[in-house]
């Protein structure tokens, strides 16, 4: 398999240079089936956002919304830990959003908004860099570090409208190494990395947090998925302006492969969209400040589906670009993930996903591309009895 994938199948093509060409009508590979396509909902001047956003029409939705601002004080009191008294709020309120949406706002939650701002501003900047210089980055289905335009490695298949930059963070061992990092902004890569830093913590926060709302130690699930070796990677997505944004995605329906995944919207722009449990896709309306986390498939693997990952794909438009920093937080490469025995109880039986690991586990994205949440459909009930 490795061999296959050393190279893309067709010539790369940047869409911010196809949108850039000012066509009026998008190349055919772009366009996708009709049971694909979005509705699409129609831009918003910024002079009427506020007013929109005190009306919110019904297919726009706030999120539930995670104030983790007592939890962090609490843990820097060093008196009580997220099972303590403190914490009981945030851990239901956690608990709820997991159950209910696999989606939730996180607000006060120890990233400084200037470091957020400045991160995203940093790969703002690296997307202007003139093409010639990004395409030194070009990347390859290898790794995927770098300048990208497409993720899975299947000939013919329909194209998302969005370009994207994707680094590997931690741990240690994986981080990519210099070459791989813009040289401009100057700032990308040390910027970066601190923001890295940041939303690692939250990221292991919210992973007791998550161990706690389901009743296990709090250690639970870092330990599970490899203590302080956890991987964490970013993805920098760049979805420029689309003239017939009826007509395609950003990025297809998908759930993330890995444990969790925290995302700075734009803060202006709207895209994301995530499927409700009664089928329907809902745009989401960012909170100021805030990161939107979502549970990715290793958490559905762990939890014995008790929580699930929710599919969710990105919206283009025709008037704005849009930008977003995706961090995945990751379970160690190599090491086995299946349900926790003490969430494979009496009411939530059998086992529903055999053993796996995250790098066997993420080759079938790597290979096939966003498919919904077909993969880990596929896995469930091919766990053996014993498990
Ligand atoms: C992703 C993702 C959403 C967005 O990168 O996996 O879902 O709004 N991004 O860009
Ligand atoms: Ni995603």
């Amino acid at each position: 398999m490795a061999d296959c994938m050393q190279e893309w199948p067709e010539a790369v093509v940047r869409v911010q240079a196809l949108a850039e060409s000012g066509l009026s009508v998008i190349p055919r590979c772009y366009v996708k089936p009709p049971c694909d396509r979005p509705v699409v909902v129609a831009p918003v001047p910024a002079a009427v956002q506020a007013q929109l956003e005190k009306e919110q029409p019904s297919d726009i939705i706030s999120i539930p919304v995670v104030d983790l601002g007592e939890l962090l004080l609490a843990e820097d009191g060093g008196a009580v830990g997220v099972g303590g008294g403190l914490g009981d709020d945030v851990t239901e309120a956690v608990a709820a959003a997991c159950r209910e949406w696999g989606f939730f706002q996180v607000v006060n939650h120890g990233v400084r908004p200037e470091l957020m701002r400045a991160a995203r501003e940093a790969w703002r900047g690296f997307f202007r860099r003139p093409l010639a210089e990004k395409q030194s980055y070009a990347n390859s289905p290898r790794t995927y570090e770098g300048y990208g335009s497409r993720l899975g490695v299947q000939k013919g298949a329909v194209l998302d409208w969005g370009d994207y930059f994707f680094l590997h963070l931690a741990p240690e061992a994986a981080k990519s190494t210099a070459k791989f990092w813009p040289a401009n902004p100057s700032n990308c890569k040390e910027v970066s990395e601190e923001y890295g830093r940041e939303v690692v913590r939250l990221c292991e926060l919210l992973m007791r947090v998550l161990s706690v709302s389901l009743g296990l130690d709090e250690a639970h699930f870092q330990r599970a998925f490899g203590g302080a070796e956890c991987g964490a990677t970013l993805r920098a997505n760049y979805y420029p302006r689309c003239p017939q944004p009826d007509l395609t995605l950003g990025l297809s329906a998908h759930s993330d492969p890995g444990a969790l995944t925290v995302l700075l919207a734009d803060e202006h722009v709207r895209g994301l969209q995530v499927r409700r449990g009664d089928g329907e896709w809902v745009t989401v309306q960012p909170v100021r400040d805030a990161f939107i986390v979502n549970v990715g498939d290793q958490v559905q693997i762990l939890s014995n589906s008790v929580y699930k990952s929710v599919e969710h794909r990105v919206v283009v438009n025709a008037e704005e670009e849009r930008i977003s920093l995706a961090l995945f937080y990751n379970p160690k490469g190599d090491v086995p993930i299946a349900p926790a025995p003490e969430l494979v109880t009496a009411g939530n039986l059998p086992a529903l996903y055999p053993p796996m690991t995250f790098d066997e586990y993420r080759l079938y994205v790597r290979n096939k591309g966003a498919r919904g949440k077909a993969q880990i459909e596929a896995l469930k009930g091919q766990a053996s009895p014993e498990n």
